[in-house]
């Protein structure tokens, strides 16, 4: 079992199509295996942008009922009542499988003003790792999307996870931004949660003909090293997929880019649990 976060506080950076994507590619190599168990995509961020796809995208209102639920885990975490697993739905992701990511109902109003909720609370932090203990061995993999800051929620994410994955984009901020994440990190891992561990650093939408994109790389493999994961390109089929509520592996020939790219993400994901 591990509990990934995908963290950066920089927005658009594409947190949520690589949560999408590696809970998908998850899902199908888990469920060649014989005792299989599912993967759990859960949305910390109140754009609800990982739901909304997960639940057949923004073409139509499909996702509606998955994001207005009266008996959610935004409230659940909020206010301590329900089972939680009892808000645990089937996605329509990956597309082309009959084993689907799991996520949680939620809901948009009540995502808005769970920061605020939470800050009032005891052991602020430690909500979202106390509301997964009594469910975590259930899944094979939990993955947690989040919103683009670096407060209450990431936070909580990260008191509860085993991992962080941190998708960069290549302008020239990216790595005074990626020094803030590391340290909050460490901070986390100082404070609370000494086990968390860094699995490393995608370098998202790359440009490979940008040099500016392949100069940063460069620097964050010079800085980083094993960290380097393989690069997410920036291609028209995978925002179309997210866009269609479809993850890559569904939506895209095994041939194109973007298979491949998420192909080689989940493969790097595997190898670094030990798990490949
Ligand atoms: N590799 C890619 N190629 C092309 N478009 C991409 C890629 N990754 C993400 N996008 C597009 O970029 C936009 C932002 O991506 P995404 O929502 O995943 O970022 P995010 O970090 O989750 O953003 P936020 O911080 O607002 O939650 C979306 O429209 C998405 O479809
Ligand atoms: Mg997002």
């Amino acid at each position: 079992m591990a509990i990934i976060s995908l963290i950066n506080r920089k927005g658009g950076v594409g947190k949520s199509t690589i949560s999408i994507n590696l809970a998908a590619g998850l899902a199908t190599h888990e469920s060649r295996k014989k005792n299989s168990k599912p993967v759990l995509l859960i949305d910390m961020d109140d754009q609800l942008s990982a739901t909304i796809t997960a639940m057949g995208g923004g073409f139509d209102d499909k996702f509606v009922p998955a994001i207005s639920a009266e008996q959610n885990y935004a409230s659940a975490l909020g206010e301590g009542y329900g089972a939680s697993d009892s808000l645990v739905v089937d996605s329509l992701i990956p597309r082309k499988r009959s084993e689907k990511v799991k996520i949680f109902r939620t809901n948009k109003v009540r995502m808005e003003t769970l920061e605020t909720t939470l800050k009032n609370k005891d052991e602020a932090a430690f909500q979202l790792t106390y509301f997964l203990e009594p469910i975590k061995n259930e899944y094979s993999y939990i993955i947690i999307d989040n919103p683009p800051s670096a407060g209450l929620l990431p936070t909580n994410s990260l008191v509860a996870s085993t991992d962080v994955l941190i998708p960069i984009e290549q302008d020239g901020l990216s790595l005074i931004g990626l020094v803030d994440i590391l340290k909050m990190i460490e901070n986390i891992k100082h404070s609370t949660n000494p086990d968390l561990n860094v699995l490393g650093i995608v370098p998202s939408r790359f440009k490979l003909v940008r040099r500016q994109s392949r100069d940063v790389i460069k620097e964050v493999e010079r800085r980083y090293g094993d960290l380097l994961m393989p690069y997410i390109k920036d291609l028209a089929d995978i925002s179309a997929a997210t866009t269609a509520g479809y993850d890559v592996f569904s939506y895209c020939s095994e041939k194109s880019q973007a298979y491949r790219c998420f192909s080689n993400l989940v493969d790097a994901v595997l190898g670094k649990l030990g798990q490949d």
